[in-house]
């Protein structure tokens, strides 16, 4: 059992991650400064004996030296950062100091405490625009959103630090993460915005954009698995399923079940945001070579996260 810190733990996936690393009998400190991040979604943590939390900017430039837990850590679960690509796209500053910044700050914070052990959040986005089902290796990496641009550029920073000091890192990469607890993304902004015009859905482009969605907690398991399973210096894995599904079909989807009968208006173009890679797919050879069976489609995994989001913020 080890002694963990989890960056973004209060946000939507580091939560479910505290949930599970508590229940497999870990020690976990988390830290975040709730800019999207509830108190509410540590609520079963909080209960726990095993588990503390501090209210911290990673980013900031005293973190590394201030920051004291109370106990050695060994691991660190660095999930921070900013995850409203459109925001990055209007100010690239956001990406650059929640998303880079804050991986920048916790390997010095690691380096400083003698943590040698590093699983990172990243992204299908670090892709850009590719045609071809996307493999660990494609490239050349040209991401198109500030937002992947700085996850490449944190990714790399892990790198030259498994050059210098750092012992271990996994690094994920995955799509459009759904579930409970969301605090962003097309099914959670669709919900919201039928609660205020229960009559009418508006959608970011034109609703042909098709990508590989996951559900949470598929996700945590996969993490887990290769964080057990994997045993390079460096490990970086896709996760997520092979297939896709439209905005189309989510937007459908979210009006069946919380406010049957609205007329849905689809925006001008095939992209919802600057930066919105409209169209991708997954390869997970990889990750199933290594020996992982999960397999939810992206269809289950919406209509499972629809019904979820529903329930959470319209009480039904
Ligand atoms: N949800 C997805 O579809 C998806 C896809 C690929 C990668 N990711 C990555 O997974 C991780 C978790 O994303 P999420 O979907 O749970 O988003 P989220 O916004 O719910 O969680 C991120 C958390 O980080 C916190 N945070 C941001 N900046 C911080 C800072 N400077 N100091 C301390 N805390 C800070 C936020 O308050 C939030 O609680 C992120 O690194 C994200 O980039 C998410």
């Amino acid at each position: 059992m080890a002694n963990i810190l989890v960056t973004g733990a209060a946000g939507f996936i580091g939560s479910h991650l505290v949930d599970r690393l508590i229940r497999d009998g870990h020690r976990v400190v988390g830290v975040d400064n709730f800019r999207l991040g509830r108190r509410g979604n540590l609520g079963d943590a909080l209960k726990s004996g095993a588990f503390s939390f501090f209210e911290h900017d990673v980013s900031a430039g005293d973190f590394p030296g201030k920051f004291d837990p109370g106990f050695a850590v060994e691991w660190v679960w660095h999930m921070a950062a900013n995850s409203d690509i459109a925001a990055g796209g209007v100010d690239p500053g956001v990406d650059l100091k929640d998303t880079f910044l804050t991986t920048f700050r916790v390997l010095e914070w690691m380096k400083i405490h003698g943590a040698g052990r590093l699983a990172f959040a990243s992204t299908s986005a670090v892709y850009g625009m590719r045609e071809e089902a996307i493999t660990e290796d494609s490239g050349p990496l040209f991401p198109i959103s500030n937002y992947g641009a700085m996850k490449l550029a944190a990714e790399a920073a892990i790198s030259a630090a498994l050059e210098a000091w750092l012992g271990r890192a996994d690094i994920f990469r995955f799509p459009n993460v759904i579930g409970a607890r969301a605090t962003h993304g097309a099914i959670f902004d669709f919900v919201q915005k039928l609660r205020v015009t229960p009559e009418v859905l508006e959608v970011l482009g034109d609703g042909t954009q098709r990508k590989p969605y996951l559900h949470v907690t598929e996700l945590v398991e996969a993490m887990i698995f290769i964080a057990e399973c994997a045993d390079a210096k460096l490990n970086y894995f896709n996760i997520g399923p092979e297939d896709d599904v439209s905005v189309r079909t989510i937007a459908e989807e979210v009006v069946a079940r919380v406010s049957p009968g609205a007329v849905i208006r689809y925006g001008p173009g095939g992209r919802g945001w600057v930066g919105d890679v409209p169209r991708f797919r997954y390869s997970t050879a990889k990750l199933r070579e290594l020996g992982w069976t999960g397999g939810t489609s992206s269809l289950d995994a919406v209509r499972r996260a629809v019904d979820e989001i529903a329930r959470e913020n319209q009480g039904g």
